[in-house]
């Protein structure tokens, strides 16, 4: 059992500012941060983080050799890593005093991605192993219509919302995961109620109120309510429960114990500052008391 995640490499710089940028103005910081990111990364992080096999189709330039190294010591296999004559993606985020944020994104590599590639990466790839990805890098239809066709189960975790990616790949898909935002705007772009999506299972995370999961063979919709947590800083939640759902999923555990697992996972994230390099192991997510 293997988790093939196609999915974007980023080097989050953030600079901590008194005030965000104005049009025109130059302003000076004496503080950054680089860490890993990317929604991407972040979901092959926290699933190997969840003790799955992971095995991460993407691509950095060659000023990321480094991104693939810290993948590899968070137990990603990035043997299917490309490293193109693009630039590794990342992102610059300004953080004010106030928690403000704005975020430039520069995809790079990850909009790069030979179809080829992700096929000889998915070689090896059987029936009980599980797909993902997400929209932040190239070829997300050619590479999910491989996967299904090797017959491994299909999760899209719709984010950065686009009407257009998501309409193309929802036939293919088994599983779909969403917030509550991405949810409407899906319903606005269909003009279909998320309930009757026509993806086996749909998991709506709603933020500190937990998340909903609609098992559409069974006309079921089940509401989870979030773990009480003091929230830190949101980034990565999200990207955190996905991969801890997808291991748990790839364990063979059902559904609701997965979801149980991805919202304790995803609730101490929120408890930390940072994006894949704080995403918590199995044990303090068994172990964690809230
Ligand atoms: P995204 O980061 O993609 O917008 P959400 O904000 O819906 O996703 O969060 C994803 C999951 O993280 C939620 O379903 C929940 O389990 C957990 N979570 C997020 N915010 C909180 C919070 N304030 N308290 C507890 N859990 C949270
Ligand atoms: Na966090």
């Amino acid at each position: 059992m293997a988790i093939y995640n196609l999915g974007s490499i980023n080097a989050d710089m953030t600079y901590r500012v008194p005030h965000l940028l104005a049009p025109g103005e130059t302003l000076a910081t004496s503080s950054l941060t680089r860490g890993l990111g990317g929604k991407g990364a972040n979901m092959s992080v926290a699933a190997a983080r969840a003790g799955a096999q992971v095995r991460h189709l993407g691509a950095v330039g060659e000023d990321g050799r480094w991104a693939i190294e810290r993948l590899t010591e968070y137990g990603v296999d990035t043997r299917q890593i490309a490293v193109l004559p693009e630039a590794t993606g990342h992102a610059i985020i300004m953080l004010d005093a106030a928690a403000e944020n704005c975020i430039l994104i520069y995809p790079g590599a990850n909009r790069a991605l030979s179809v080829e590639r992700i096929e000889a990466g998915l070689a090896e790839a059987a029936p009980e192993d599980i797909f993902v990805f997400q929209n932040e890098t190239n070829a997300q239809r050619e590479a999910a219509e491989l996967a299904s066709a090797r017959g491994l189960r299909v999760a899209y975790a719709a984010a950065p919302f686009d009407a257009d990616a998501v309409t193309l790949v929802l036939p293919l898909l088994d599983l779909l995961v969403l917030n509550e935002v991405e949810a409407a705007q899906l319903e606005r772009a269909t003009g279909q109620g998320i309930d009757t999506i026509p993806v086996r299972d749909v998991v709506v995370t709603l933020g500190a109120r937990g998340c909903r999961w609609i098992n559409t063979d069974a006309g079921e919709s089940r509401a989870f309510a979030a773990l009480p947590v003091t929230p830190v800083d949101t980034t990565g939640a999200g990207d955190t429960f996905t991969g801890y759902l997808l291991a748990g999923l790839d364990r063979g555990l059902p559904m609701p114990t997965s979801i149980e697992m991805a919202q304790r996972a995803a609730a101490i994230m929120v408890t930390r500052q940072g994006t894949a390099d704080v995403i918590p192991d199995l044990k303090d997510v068994t172990e964690h008391r809230f």
